[in-house]
């Protein structure tokens, strides 16, 4: 039992937290545990935040991108898709329980979002931290 796991047991057993907050911290602990058995870890939600932030300018259209083009910098506001003009809901389970709940969304939006701001898909080590994050 790691210390997340226990500290979850203590607050389910005082009845502090509602379910959809549970599941959303158990889908992220078991990808993560996924990333260390590729070898990344430990993760760390500052390096997310700078990982977030970081700038890759695209190829084809010479313009910079990063997770925030789509996002923002805040996780608990809405943010704006920057070519269908979309509102994105916010990205943080804290206002929004729908978000990490689910580990096929993780993997399917990881895979589409890095390739499309950074032009590769993340490292084991990068998601891990992103998730930190995005969770924090
Ligand atoms: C071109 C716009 C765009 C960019 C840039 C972008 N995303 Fe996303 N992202 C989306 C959209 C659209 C969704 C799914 C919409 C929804 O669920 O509301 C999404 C969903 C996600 C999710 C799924 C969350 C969940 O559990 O529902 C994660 C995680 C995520 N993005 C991470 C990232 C990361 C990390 C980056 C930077 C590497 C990034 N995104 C950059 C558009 C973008």
């Amino acid at each position: 039992m790691n210390v997340r796991h226990r500290t979850l047991a203590i607050c389910l057993s005082l009845g502090l937290l509602t379910a959809p907050l549970v599941s959303w911290a158990t889908v992220v602990d078991d990808q993560q545990a996924l990333y260390q058995d590729n070898g990344a870890g430990p993760f760390n939600a500052q390096r997310g935040e700078q990982l977030w932030q970081r700038e890759v300018v695209n190829r084809k259209d010479g313009r910079v991108r990063s997770c925030t083009t789509c996002h923002g910098n805040n996780l608990r506001l809405a943010g704006k898709h920057i070519k269908t003009g979309k509102v994105i809901d916010a990205l943080s389970p804290s206002v929004n329980e729908k978000r990490l709940s689910s580990a096929k969304k993780i993997r399917k939006w990881f895979k589409r979002n890095c390739k499309w701001t950074w032009g590769r898909e993340c490292t084991a080590q990068e998601k891990g931290d992103f998730l930190s994050f995005i969770q924090r």
